[in-house]
């Protein structure tokens, strides 16, 4: 190959690769390849997603799911209660990139801060008045008091929260852009997982007894 072909060559390649790099940060879940494939839940493989119920199986209820329907128990220490309606608990969802959570809120109930790795959020108040934020990477704090028909959208990420301001009960629906968009619940991932308490400490120049006296609230 000559000289200049493969100085061609090579930019042709950077050139392919600059132009696939920002596909798949241009979407959630990929596209479905099929008209649907209803999850089975209990395959022992493992892919990315689930693999597909025989057609021959798969009936009207795996396009309907009725979980939502229920009001959600709020007596917890959050005074909320999150619903979800992904691919875990309504296979029929499976590989088409798209969910739901029903999110139940008893008064100055909270849905703590956390972050979905895999989705952006959008929402509608459906009852009451709560107060919904979120923080970009930079910090910077956004929100808003919302009452019902309002409409609200997290970019994906991001660490939100939703609290309930208003004096009675409220209720939102949120839904992502993915089937099973993860949710890392802050709180929880620092306090009632296994990191070790001199890396809290550290972390939020404390002692450790406010760590345990924070972890206490997290133990079942
Ligand atoms: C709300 O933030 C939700 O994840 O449903
Ligand atoms: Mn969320």
């Amino acid at each position: 190959m000559s000289a200049m072909a493969s100085l061609l060559f090579h930019l042709l390649c950077c050139l392919t690769v600059f132009w696939l790099l920002p596909l798949p940060s241009h979407s959630a879940d990929p596209d479905p390849l099929q008209d649907f494939c209803v999850a089975n839940l209990s395959a022992s493989i493992s892919v990315n997603g689930f693999p597909c119920k025989p057609a021959s199986e798969v009936t009207s209820d795996d396009f309907f799911f009725d979980g939502f329907t229920q009001e959600g128990n709020t007596t917890n220490a959050f005074a909320s209660f999150l619903t979800p309606g992904n691919v875990l608990s309504f296979p029929g969802l499976n590989t088409l990139g798209i969910s739901m959570n029903r999110v139940d809120f008893a008064p100055g109930g909270i849905n703590p801060p956390h972050s979905h790795p895999r989705a952006s959020e959008v929402g509608v108040v459906i009852e009451g008045k709560l107060l919904v934020g979120f923080v970009t990477t930079n910090n910077v704090y956004y929100s808003k008091v919302l009452t019902a028909g309002h409409m609200f959208t997290i970019p994906r990420g991001l660490v939100h929260f939703q609290l309930n301001v208003g004096d009675g009960k409220a209720l939102a629906y949120t839904a992502f852009n993915s089937h099973l968009p993860g949710a890392a619940i802050v709180p929880l991932n620092l306090f009632a997982s296994s990191i070790p308490n001199e890396v809290l400490t550290k972390t939020f120049q404390v002692d450790a007894e406010l760590i345990n006296t924070i972890k206490s609230k997290f133990r079942p």
